[in-house]
């Protein structure tokens, strides 16, 4: 049986850990650090998680700032909350929550976030620095991720070094980003995508294998190898035996028997995820006094 990788309790160590480190950021440059989300629409998905990052915000002594914008705000009524929150000094980290409605311009929006606030690392200037290893915000999702590796390899990286990592999916948002974070931790990295041929030999090639597509249940026992460490990213709702349910893109029983480690779903990398940001939130507010 796998052993379970626990985001839920990595990321309330982590956020326990950073909430004293908020403290003390507030004591010694007496500023609170602050994060603005900004949510547009209605999406149940994007409603949850925007409640969850608010809370969570708060609960680690983050000012929360947030705009609830409606399904048919225009493009330049969301242009200037950003440009409203980029000026405000108060305001360290601003995260759109995304998918936006179909619109409004994602691309335009995430460019118009000042790099230095820019707490997701979607902005080009920071989608480069990942990619040469400078970067100090990282994606959330996959720094998520890493962690979680990090700490079932040990904290020593080397762990990780030579490895075979496949990653199942090529988002901006999570499958690029892992890629490279995989990569300097030395693995050897292999994406598979949509229109990859023979997805399920090249995953049963996999030591470490992450999961980011958002199908259901779509990686199977017969797609790991045995001993692999897998982390799921998908967060699904489907309905099974009359009842709303979330499940993962990995097929967490079946998968629980072949692999030594997996993570859950929930409880696994949205967690990790939330954690992150609050994380990128302080980094953010410790670049902009400096
Ligand atoms: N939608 C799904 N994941 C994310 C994320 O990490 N950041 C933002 N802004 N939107 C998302």
């Amino acid at each position: 049986m796998a052993d379970r990788i626990d985001g839920k309790r990595l990321a309330n160590g982590l956020i326990q850990g950073l909430t004293k480190e908020v403290e003390q950021f507030k004591a010694s440059h007496n500023v609170v650090p602050g994060l603005a989300v900004v949510l547009v629409g209605h999406d149940p998905a994007s409603q949850v998680y925007v409640s969850s990052k608010v809370k969570r915000a708060k609960e680690a002594g983050l000012n929360s700032i947030e705009h609830y914008l409606s399904e048919d705000c225009s493009q330049s009524e969301l242009d200037g909350v950003i440009e409203q929150l980029n000026s405000n000094p108060n305001v360290h980290g601003i995260l759109v929550q995304l998918p936006l409605p179909s619109h409004l311009c994602e691309k335009k929006v995430i460019e118009s976030i000042a790099p230095e606030k820019d707490v997701d690392g979607f902005h080009p200037q920071n989608v480069g620095r990942l990619g040469t290893g400078e970067a100090s915000l990282t994606p959330c999702t996959p720094l998520g991720c890493m962690l979680m590796l990090r700490q079932h390899f040990g904290d020593c990286l080397s762990g990780l070094s030579g490895k075979h990592a496949v990653v199942i999916g090529r988002s901006n948002i999570v499958g690029k980003p892992m890629a490279q974070l995989l990569l300097q931790a030395n693995c050897t990295v292999t994406v598979v995508h949509s229109r990859t041929q023979n997805i399920e030999s090249l995953c049963q090639q996999a030591d470490i294998l992450i999961a980011a597509v958002g199908q259901p249940e779509m990686v199977k026992s017969s797609w790991v190898k045995t001993g692999a460490v897998v982390i799921d990213v998908g967060i699904n709702a489907i309905s099974r035996d009359g009842k709303r349910k979330l499940v993962g893109d990995v097929e967490f029983d079946s998968v629980s028997g072949v692999a030594s480690a997996l993570s859950p779903v929930p409880g696994g990398v949205g967690p990790m995820t939330i954690a992150c940001l609050m994380q990128n939130t302080l980094t953010a507010a410790k670049n902009q006094i400096n």
